[in-house]
């Protein structure tokens, strides 16, 4: 079974995780977990620390000569700003308490239900790990996944489709969004709606502000059957939705059309199934995003996240100390306006682990070898049964 766990504070020596169940032999390329990486940290609306992270990985265990090893993979992400932090942050010496201190909780954030679970008179013991720089983490893992995927073809794409009221209610073809999203510092492909973003995001930054939005994650490429309708905790759709609402600020997740489904009759949602020789058994249209009765279909997954505006405003929110339990304005710690394209990447990166693991389980195999023997004879019997890739 695919796994992985991250461990690492946001002003830590390092980010930390270990992806377990990676298959031998699979030929890695550290640039491409790299831009991955790069691109979690772009985006218009990003705030200071951006600039000072340029985030790189180290593999520390489970691959040898850039080939996979089949043992747990250990990913470093070293965090450049440590050197400022050591003495507020130094795991095993006596470090400064006091200067970093953070007791003005912000609501939306972990800090003060944090506070009070695990016994803190200091919200930084909370918010060093409930950040999303540990998504950086997520990033990496999903990166390696998408390149044992790749060898079987399946792709990802992501976008922004809405940030504040601008909204875009296009669906793009696939190839389009890949070749088009990495040009917009929004990563929006609707050009038009892209200067309507900036211009939303500049306003509000101007009031003190922050705005959230809303990312289509795509996978291209699959084959039916991942996942399964035989038990709840098999089904490919509730391990995307729960994995992606792991992601810090996401508040919604929806496949295909979604909440449309509630207000549209059962024929404008149902996708018909067709056959024919050329093209095996097929569908007319794909509103259901690819996964029927918890499985893939085979075809596209189109998934959509609803990101809440970053919740350190600079126009700071009324809250509490809490230790006195006096009136306070929240603290406001470094901090994005709007990460909605960075979030894009990271769902991205997080639906190819959960993909991968299905996979994995569907296809099985111990190397790369088994697992294309694997799926070229699961290819086959598909085949005698009318599906064609
Ligand atoms: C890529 C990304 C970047 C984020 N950057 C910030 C930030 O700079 N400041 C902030 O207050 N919250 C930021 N957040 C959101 C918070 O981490 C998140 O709202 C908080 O941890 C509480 O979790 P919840 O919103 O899931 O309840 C970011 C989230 C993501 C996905």
């Amino acid at each position: 079974m695919l796994r992985y766990l991250t461990s690492g504070e946001s002003h830590g020596q390092s980010l930390i995780s270990i992806l377990d169940g990676i298959p031998s032999n699979i030929e890695l390329n550290i640039d491409e977990i790299n831009h991955e990486l790069s691109k979690r940290q772009g985006g218009y609306g990003r705030g200071g620390r951006m600039k000072i992270e340029k985030d790189k990985v180290n593999l520390l265990g489970g691959v040898r000569g850039k080939v996979t090893l089949g043992g747990p993979i250990s990913i470093e992400i070293k965090n450049k700003d440590y050197g400022n932090w050591t003495r507020y942050m130094a795991p095993m010496e006596n470090v400064d308490f006091e200067t970093k201190k953070v007791s003005n909780v912000r609501p939306g954030h972990a800090d003060l239900v944090g506070c009070l679970k695990y016994d803190f008179e200091d919200a930084r013991n909370v918010l060093e790990r409930s950040s999303a720089r540990e998504t950086a983490s997520r990033v990496a893992v999903g990166a390696i996944c998408k390149q044992v995927l790749k060898n079987f073809e399946i792709d990802f794409a992501s976008h922004v489709i809405q940030i504040g009221s601008s909204k875009d209610n296009n669906l793009y073809e696939f190839e389009y969004i890949k070749n088009k999203v990495e040009d917009s510092e929004v990563r929006c492909v609707n050009k038009d709606l892209e200067k309507e973003i900036i211009k939303e995001i500049d306003k509000v930054k101007k009031e003190g502000d922050t705005l959230g939005g809303i990312v289509e994650i795509r996978v291209k490429n699959l084959i039916p059957g991942l996942g399964s309708y035989t038990q709840f905790d098999k089904k490919i759709d509730a391990e995307l939705a729960m994995h992606l609402m792991s992601i810090q600020a996401i508040k919604g997740v929806e496949i295909g059309i979604g909440f449309e489904v509630a207000k549209s009759p059962g024929s404008l949602v149902m996708d018909e199934i067709y056959y024919n020789e050329e093209n095996g058994i097929k569908r007319s249209t794909n509103r259901l995003g690819g996964i029927e009765g918890g499985m893939t279909t085979g075809e596209e997954i189109i998934i959509r996240c609803a990101m809440k505006p970053i919740p350190t405003l600079y126009k700071p929110l009324n809250s509490i100390d809490v230790n006195s339990l006096e009136s306070y304005q929240a603290s406001i710690e470094r901090s994005d306006n709007c990460a909605v394209p960075a979030c894009s990447v990271v769902c991205e990166n997080v639906v190819a682990f959960v993909v991968c693991k299905y996979f994995l389980d569907k296809i099985g195999g111990d190397n790369l070898e088994d697992l294309k023997t694997n799926y070229n004879s699961y290819l086959k019997r598909l085949g005698d049964r009318g599906w064609k890739r």
